[in-house]
């Protein structure tokens, strides 16, 4: 798939690769107009590690890799000195100059790439050779030395903790500074068996997305170089330069080798940066090579089309999954009215790209509006939850045409009172096939996505306070809710393993629309209509506001929580049916909790 030369950088040779082709279709571009990417790799890696992005990239740009100084194919220099990052910047401009002497290139690199591009995108003029830079898992060495100098000087407990926390992950590369110790370890792990298995016992990485060249055990060894010509050199002295390239920052937040907080400065230093995070371990281009792909197509199309960067991104300072929401998919169901609307107006506040449905298309269209004004272009589409094969078209459409969501929130839902003997066959159906049945296939469509794609994500499903204690005038709605609040909790622990959170929420009173279209069982319209008029009166004079709902839906996503009751009424029942439940029975029984309660 690889098709290779050799370009000159000084006195060496560097082993260059071309990635051939892949066209879905006929052949419609000779090649020349499209964007050229230029993959780096890190250590103990080679060109390979590339195979399956290159693939993928390769079918609107022109992809590139080359084996690094002392790696590969390329030559290896002996002095300690030749791999000095200022030369494997050198390296990086000699290949970019060979493969687009008339264009700028796209770098994506990962690990030492990584650290090596910083170098090269810090200089000055570096913008007139590189269109923008993906960096994985790999800081700028002198970004990383400014903040762990910030943090020794400032050693409050959680500087001290972070900083400690990286030297414990960073003990090997203490390790490769020992004389002849670290030869002899890395003879012994530089076998793929070994090799895979280390990775795999280390952070999860499945043995067989690993590839190597047959050049592994020589370039672990010659690799350690790259340590020793910089990490001391470069983390005690020079301050960060401002780097003007565009920068994506994919972030692994399972990174055994480089924690997350390692890059809590790069927005100070890059001045249009987008940060996409993920609960991926540290070799992401072998892990996840479509993830990496899709993202570096989406940020080549922003940054070619020249459109904004959007503010958010460059403001994002926090870590940790769930916890950044820029730039994150996020699908909210029933986003026409109240805590749907809410929630989505939130979401899109923190820079989410937000995907809104609901069968009132008016409402929805509505939401999109107002998520207009915080800057963001929310897609609208049109969904009854209850039809199981709509759903699962819809959820087939967004990935089509969005991706896998990050975040999804299960909203969707009707209300249904009156006394449970009077409820119809046809109320409880519709009951139950919006209000679970429509949760569960949110939830399933979904949710297989996310655990394909295998880089996390949080479900969000509405259940209600009416779950926690008996409620005389709402069995069926209770029943639905209950349903929706047992299945988060199993779904929850089925999708540990997977990264990806569940959340359910029970709000208590909230003063929505929903009471006064939720129909009553046994009235005839007049009394229906008389008592959803008293009902609504009674939660407007309530006064729980649905943006209050979606605050903690935010932080329920941030702090990846398994239940949240929302309002103080949903607060006490929960620990009053937990702790003295007789009470709440009494309580049912003479209905001294409104029938009211949604
Ligand atoms: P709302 O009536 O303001 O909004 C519900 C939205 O869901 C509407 O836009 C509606 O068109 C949409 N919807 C209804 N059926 C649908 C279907 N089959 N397919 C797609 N969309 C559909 O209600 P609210 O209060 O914002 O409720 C949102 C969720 O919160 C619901 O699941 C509700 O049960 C739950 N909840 C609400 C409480 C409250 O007091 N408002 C309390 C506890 C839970």
């Amino acid at each position: 798939m690889w098709t290779r030369r050799i370009v000159r950088s000084g006195a060496v040779e560097l082993a260059v690769f071309e990635a051939t082709r892949h066209v879905d279709g006929p052949e419609t571009s000779s090649g020349a107009d499209l964007p050229t990417v230029l993959l780096v790799h890190g250590w103990p890696d080679t060109h390979v590690v590339w195979d399956d992005v290159a693939a993928d990239l390769s079918r609107d740009a022109r992809v590139f890799a080359y084996d690094t100084r002392g790696m590969g194919d390329s030559n290896r220099p002996q002095p300690v000195s030749a791999y000095r990052i200022e030369n494997l910047a050198d390296d990086l401009f000699a290949v970019a100059d060979a493969i687009a002497p008339d264009t700028r290139v796209h770098v994506v690199a990962h690990d030492w790439g990584s650290i090596q591009s910083w170098e090269a995108v810090s200089r000055s003029g570096a913008h007139t050779r590189i269109a923008s830079f993906t960096s994985i898992s790999g800081p700028s060495l002198d970004q990383v030395g400014a903040l762990l100098r910030h943090n020794i000087t400032h050693p409050t407990p959680r500087n001290l903790g972070t900083s400690l926390a990286q030297l414990v992950s960073s003990t090997y590369i203490w390790f490769f500074h020992v004389p002849v110790i670290p030869r002899l370890l890395l003879g012994v792990l530089g076998t793929p068996q070994v090799w895979r298995s280390f990775l795999h016992l280390m952070d999860g990485t499945p043995r067989q997305a690993i590839t190597t060249g047959p050049t592994l055990r020589r370039d672990m060894i010659s690799g350690v170089r790259y340590y020793r010509a910089n990490i001391l050199r470069r983390l005690l002295f020079p301050a960060p330069r401002t780097v003007s390239v565009p920068v994506l920052e994919l972030l692994n937040t399972r990174d055994f080798a480089i924690r997350p907080a390692t890059f809590a400065t790069t927005h100070r230093y890059a001045s249009r940066l987008w940060r996409r995070d993920s609960a991926t371990g540290h070799w992401l281009p072998a892990t996840h090579p479509r993830y990496v792909a899709e993202n570096v197509r989406n940020f080549i199309g922003t940054i070619d089309a020249n459109r904004a960067v959007p503010e958010s991104f460059s403001r994002t300072r926090r870590f940790g999954p769930g916890q950044v929401f820029s730039g994150r998919l996020a699908v909210v169901t029933g986003a026409g009215s109240g805590i749907g609307r809410e929630t989505a107006r939130a979401l899109a506040e923190l820079g989410c790209d937000v995907v809104l449905a609901d069968v009132d298309i008016a409402g929805a269209h509505e939401t999109a509006r107002l998520c207009k004004e915080s800057g963001s272009a929310p897609a609208v589409y049109p969904l009854d939850v209850a039809d199981t094969a709509a759903y699962a078209e819809f959820a087939e459409t967004v990935q089509r045409t969005h991706g896998v969501p990050d975040i999804l929130v299960n909203n969707a839902g009707i209300g249904l009172s009156g006394a449970s003997l009077d409820a119809t066959d046809d109320q409880a159906d519709r009951l139950l096939a919006i209000d679970l049945r429509g949760v569960i296939t949110g939830c399933r469509e979904f949710g297989r996505q996310m655990v394909r794609r295998g880089t996390g994500g949080h479900i969000v499903n509405l259940a209600s306070a009416a779950v926690f204690t008996p409620q005389r005038g709402l069995g069926i709605y209770a029943a639905a809710k209950a349903g929706v609040l047992s299945y988060s909790e199993s779904l929850r622990g089925e999708l540990a393993e997977h990264h990806i959170g569940v959340s359910a929420i029970c709000p208590g009173l909230i003063d929505t629309p929903i009471v006064a279209t939720s129909e009553i069982a046994g009235l005839d319209a007049d009394a229906q209509f008389g008592e959803q008029t008293r009902l609504a009166e009674l939660y407007r004079r309530r006064g729980f506001t649905p943006d209050k709902v979606a605050a903690q839906i935010v932080d329920a996503i941030r702090a990846d929580k398994a239940v949240v009751p929302v309002a103080p009424e949903a607060q006490i029942a929960y620990r009053v049916h937990r702790f003295t439940p007789w009470i709440s029975r009494i309580a049912a029984r003479r209905q001294v909790v409104a029938a009211a309660r949604q």
